[in-house]
């Protein structure tokens, strides 16, 4: 079959891709007229001298409590990347120019499939009040993608204010998240023979390993710098506890404790919950439950197909707290997940790892290619005689990088193929569901 037919198969996908295209070109259009001739626009690094009128922006942007110090160190000391990585849209009117907004663009390595890939991370979006609906946003994230392009970097992502902003931009969201609100009385028996104890600096490198083990089977967690661990070490009500099974470290928890004001409600959220088996994770919360005296409530983020979720699922989480005639237990919230783009489908496909091989002839929105996996890396080749399975650009995204299951894209309508060739192609593909413990 040759890649005619694979088209005539997806009539659907070519008429959304080609909507989608239609779309970007009236909104670049829009963002020209408005500009055109009145204003210019163009991008380039954040400089020391620019911070006043970032921070200006930023209190407009974010009108939370932070003060303008708080704000210049925002800008100048983000743990997941340098001050480089701020990228300012600069408005060019009769001569004068001005700042009117800015974005981070960072460097990042994420593992997907048990292999770190280099990913760029959005954040810190704003466009000053005057400017807004001008398409500044827009543009500026356009100029970080085109900065991902040129740096290898094969995906982005980013968490979104709003999933319809950035989905204009190519954007999907990953699965969403489950935070389990847990009572500390349903952790009761969950400890076991394993050791707990306090974790100190001579522990760093054991907790970097535990870490990288638990973040390779994963999708979304990032490899953590230097700079990223300093920031959880440095956290001040940051505790960190190593789990030890006959001396030897197999798991740890870090947490923080969370009190408004003195003598308030104390509340602990999980940051890290590491365990080399479900086993030494359960254990881990087994050891929280020791807290039960101060701290009122658990607030867990998992992914929803972590294993744990199902581990705990029949122990009343919800214990002391009252339902209502139509939820009788609630557990926790389901909260938006990030939004993944793909830089290119080829290389994003390439970079990753699989754990079973498998030859497709794919396509991406109605572009054929051929794509051979084994030993663990994928390679694009022009053709190939194996499974044909059609994507949309963002189905895909949302498959191979956001964790979305295959055959749940394709009742979307974002995967189309024979029953046998989805079955395969969700085999190789299929990651957990993204989560990611270092949010920015
Ligand atoms: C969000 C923000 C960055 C957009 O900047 P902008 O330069 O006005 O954005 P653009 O001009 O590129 O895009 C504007 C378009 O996005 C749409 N848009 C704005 N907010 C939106 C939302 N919450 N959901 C969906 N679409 C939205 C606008 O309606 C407009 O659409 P139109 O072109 O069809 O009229 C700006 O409003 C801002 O700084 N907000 C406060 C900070 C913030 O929330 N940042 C996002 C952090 S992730």
């Amino acid at each position: 079959m040759g890649p005619n037919r694979l088209r005539s198969k997806g009539p659907n996908l070519w008429r959304s891709a080609k909507r989608a295209r239609c779309a970007l070109f009236l909104r670049k259009l829009a963002s020209y007229r408005t500009l055109r001739g009145v204003t210019t626009l163009s991008f380039r690094p954040a400089r020391a001298d620019d911070l006043e009128r970032l921070v200006e922006i930023h209190s407009l942007a974010f009108p939370d409590a932070r003060g303008a110090e708080e704000r210049r160190r925002n800008f100048l000391a983000k743990p997941f990347g340098p001050f480089a990585d701020l990228h300012v849209a600069v408005r060019g009117r009769g001569g004068r120019e001005d700042i009117v907004g800015h974005a981070f663009g960072f460097g990042l390595s994420a593992f997907v499939g048990g292999v770190a890939v280099p990913v760029m991370g959005v954040a810190t979006v704003g466009v000053a009040p005057e400017a807004r609906g001008g398409g500044v946003a827009s543009a500026l994230v356009d100029h970080l993608h085109a900065i991902a392009r040129s740096s290898g970097m094969v995906a982005s992502f980013l968490y979104p204010f709003r999933q319809g902003f950035y989905a204009r931009m190519g954007y999907v969201a990953a699965p969403p998240v489950v935070h389990l609100a847990l009572a500390l009385a349903s952790l009761s028996g969950l400890r076991d023979e394993a050791a707990v104890r306090r974790a100190n600096g001579d522990d760093r490198a054991v907790l970097h390993q535990l870490y990288g083990l638990h973040a390779r089977q994963t999708t979304g967690m990032l490899v953590r710098t230097e700079r990223l661990w300093q920031m959880h070490f440095s956290h001040e009500r940051r505790a960190f506890f190593l789990l030890e099974r006959a001396g030897a470290p197999t798991g740890y928890v870090s947490f923080s404790l969370e009190q408004s004001e003195p003598h308030g409600e104390t509340r602990l959220d999980v940051v890290d919950l590491v365990g080399a088996t479900l086993g030494d994770r359960l254990a881990l919360l087994g050891f929280l439950h020791g807290l039960r005296d101060q701290v009122s409530e658990v607030d867990l983020c998992l992914a929803t197909d972590d294993p744990l979720l199902v581990a705990l699922g029949d122990r009343d989480l919800d214990r002391r707290r009252f339902g209502t005639s139509r939820v009788e237990h609630a557990l926790g919230a389901l909260a938006t997940g990030p939004m993944v783009w793909l830089a290119s489908p080829q290389a994003a496909l390439e970079a990753r790892g699989y754990r079973y091989d498998g030859v497709f002839q794919l396509a991406v929105d109605g572009a054929p290619f051929g794509f051979v996996v084994e030993g663990g890396r994928g390679r694009v080749v022009a053709e190939s005689a194996g499974a044909r399975v059609a994507f949309t650009a963002r189905g895909l995204a949302a498959v191979a990088y956001g964790g979305f299951p295959l055959l749940r894209a394709a009742a979307l309508g974002w995967v189309s193929g024979d029953p046998d060739a989805l079955y395969a192609a969700a085999r190789v593909l299929d990651v957990p569901a993204w989560n990611t413990w270092d949010r920015f």
